[in-house]
């Protein structure tokens, strides 16, 4: 055991019976399973009558299911038996997948084309809680993309006290250890690091070239103990605690024809085909052209900023603000010859929006998952009478939803938002939003 389940471990706890008065940890339930939920799973009510979140499910299903938590106002609960099971369930094609254990997955027992109708879904209703828009349309498929499997191109692994390679269980400290991961790119299992023994160490992130080979491996040891390290693959850098033992400390990935440099822990999107689609849904939205003045918030590597200042040409201007040092490093490495392109390592704050930006002509933006926050999205809005067009980009529906609130209540117009699964077999998607400001 790696470190106690938040709130008691139900499986630990083992099963008891069903005593509907009371609800509590371990105890099991039938349930009648409602529309899908935040967290991965769906909303059912236990006959206590308190909401319960239970992963494992699909809306219309009736499942036996234990309870995982138990709070005053709600339950957790995972479904260990399916009754009557819906038309969209398959069989998880992971062995680590179910109840209980990895928790990197949401719906490896989902159908594809479920899993997407089940975001598009949640986009469509925390758009409507949050901003009061009304939006109905599909969540698009990556190109290229194989059955929502094999398109990690960057794992996060954590360690467990005995060196085993695997990943936390939902919402516990525990690990599940594996010795290969489904929706991992083959060229993240060629670095040999999943499955291997590293004996002090915490955490492994494997980062791997997009198209171009190579691979980079970090790792966080565990305190001050011993790190013993297996061989990884050739062309494999290692980087321990920050700092690179074995070079290279980057990977390249191949981008619609560009080679980014994108340095270890830097952003770079995960998915195989995710930089590219986001990247043609950008400048189709953004539309940029010869002598455009242009601000990229939350640049990271230069994804867009980079395309953008070759768009704009000499006559134009690209700002590309990014906090991170490493990856304004990378920005400036993958936009080298642009003229148009200046990288300004700062954080993006109501202030900045205000006074160091500009008056661009284009906005694009492309923040963490918490959003931009209600500050800086009043200071955007404030950049209406010289701004034509604002493209937002979002990993996560409910902080954009706040965010374009902000510019709707302002008299802006979300002209067109677009939705990506760039995280299959996960409950998360990401978004591309054109907002124009009033005329
Ligand atoms: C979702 S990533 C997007 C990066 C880039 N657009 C891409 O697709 O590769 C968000 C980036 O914002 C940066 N970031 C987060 N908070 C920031 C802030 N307050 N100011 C500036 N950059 C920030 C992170 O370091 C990260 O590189």
């Amino acid at each position: 055991m790696d470190g106690p389940a938040p709130g008691g471990d139900a499986y630990a706890a083992g099963f008891v019976t069903d005593r509907p008065d009371h609800t509590q940890l371990g105890d099991l339930l039938e349930l009648e399973v409602g529309p899908v939920a935040a967290g991965g799973g769906c909303v059912a009510r236990a006959p206590d009558g308190r909401v319960v979140f239970v992963r494992h499910a699909l809306p219309g299903e009736r499942v036996r299911a234990l309870v995982t938590d138990a709070t005053a106002s709600f339950l957790r609960a995972d479904a260990v038996t399916v009754l009557q099971g819906s038309p969209d369930r398959v069989e998880p094609p992971c062995p680590h997948a179910g109840p209980g254990r990895c928790g990197g997955c949401d719906y490896q027992h989902v159908s594809g084309s479920a899993q997407r109708r089940l975001k598009a879904f949640r986009v469509a209703e925390q758009l409507s809680r949050l901003a009061g828009v009304t939006w109905s349309a599909e969540v698009e498929a990556v190109p290229g993309d194989t059955e929502g499997l094999a398109w990690r191109s960057r794992v996060r692994l954590a360690v467990d006290r005995d060196g085993r390679t695997g990943f936390r269980r939902h919402r516990s400290h525990r690990v599940e250890p594996v010795d290969a991961c489904p929706v991992a790119a083959p060229a993240v299992a060629a670095t040999g690091v999943i499955g291997a023994r590293w004996p002090g160490a915490a955490e492994i992130e494997v980062a791997t070239g997009m198209g171009t080979g190579g691979a980079v491996v970090s790792v966080r040891p565990r305190g001050r103990g011993r790190l013993e390290m297996p061989e990884v693959g050739a062309r494999t850098g290692l980087v321990v605690g920050g700092t690179v033992c074995r070079p290279p400390g980057s990977v390249d990935a191949l981008v619609r024809g560009r080679v980014y440099r994108v340095s270890a822990g830097v952003f770079w999107q995960v998915h195989l085909g995710a930089a590219a689609a986001l990247l043609d849904a950008v400048l189709a939205l953004a539309e940029p052209a010869t002598g455009d003045d242009v601000a990229d918030l939350y640049a990271g590597a230069g994804l867009f900023a980079v395309p953008l200042a070759e768009a704009v040409g000499t006559t134009g201007s690209v700002l590309a603000v990014e906090r991170d040092r490493r990856a304004c490093a990378d920005a400036r490495h993958n936009g080298k010859g642009l003229r148009a392109l200046r990288v300004l390592e700062i954080s993006v704050t109501p202030e900045l929006v205000t006074r160091g930006i500009g008056r661009p002509r284009l906005l694009v933006l492309d923040p963490a998952r918490q959003g931009a926050g209600t500050a800086v999205m009043r200071a955007l809005a404030a950049h209406a009478p010289t701004l034509d067009r604002l493209v937002y980009v979002s990993c996560d529906p409910a902080s954009f939803g706040r965010d374009a609130r902000v510019l709707l209540d302002a008299g802006w117009e979300l002209a067109v938002l677009r939705a990506f699964d760039i995280f299959p077999m996960t409950e998360h998607v990401e978004l591309v939003a054109l907002l124009r400001p009033p005329r």
